[in-house]
């Protein structure tokens, strides 16, 4: 009986994820890098235009990035690629993580369905601000006092 059951949730695991990579499909089963990171050096939060949310925290070290995280409302999809992104950001210099794109997020997920492509979006829009954050924060110290991180 369990193994009918069993048979049963795999068939609707793999109809759910038709279309997606094994990569997105590993991200979105297992995020890395989600939380917060107390006292980070930026913090950026970004809306869709589907409504969903995305924050990215980073701390940054001699101009490279040492850590980033993400935490996301959005679906699986967008999870894969906040998932992707803050992997991606990781160990770059704040110049090369400034430069990462949604074409990346997507080339670095194996591609996401046409209706998906969005979150990839969303993903590099959210790194885009927390990367504003931590050189408006570099150039204005004082103001780390108003911050919200
Ligand atoms: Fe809105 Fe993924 S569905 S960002």
């Amino acid at each position: 009986m369990s193994s009918e059951l069993d048979r049963m949730a795999d068939e609707l695991e793999k109809e759910l994820w038709a279309g997606y990579s094994p990569i997105v499909i590993d991200h979105a089963r297992d995020p890395r890098n989600v939380g917060r990171i107390p006292d980070a050096d930026g913090f950026g939060s970004f809306t869709g235009p589907c409504g969903d949310n995305m924050e990215i925290w980073i701390s940054v070290k001699d101009n490279r990035i040492q850590e980033a995280t993400f935490w996301t409302d959005g679906c699986s999809t967008t999870i894969a690629a906040g998932s992707m992104i803050t992997e991606m950001a990781r160990g770059r210099s704040v110049t090369e993580a400034l430069r990462i794109t949604q074409q990346d997020v997507l080339q670095a997920l194996g591609g996401l369905p046409e209706e998906s492509m969005h979150c990839a979006l969303l993903a590099s829009n959210t790194l885009k601000e927390a990367i504003k954050d931590y050189l408006a924060y570099k150039r204005e110290p004082w103001k780390r006092a108003y911050g919200k991180h």
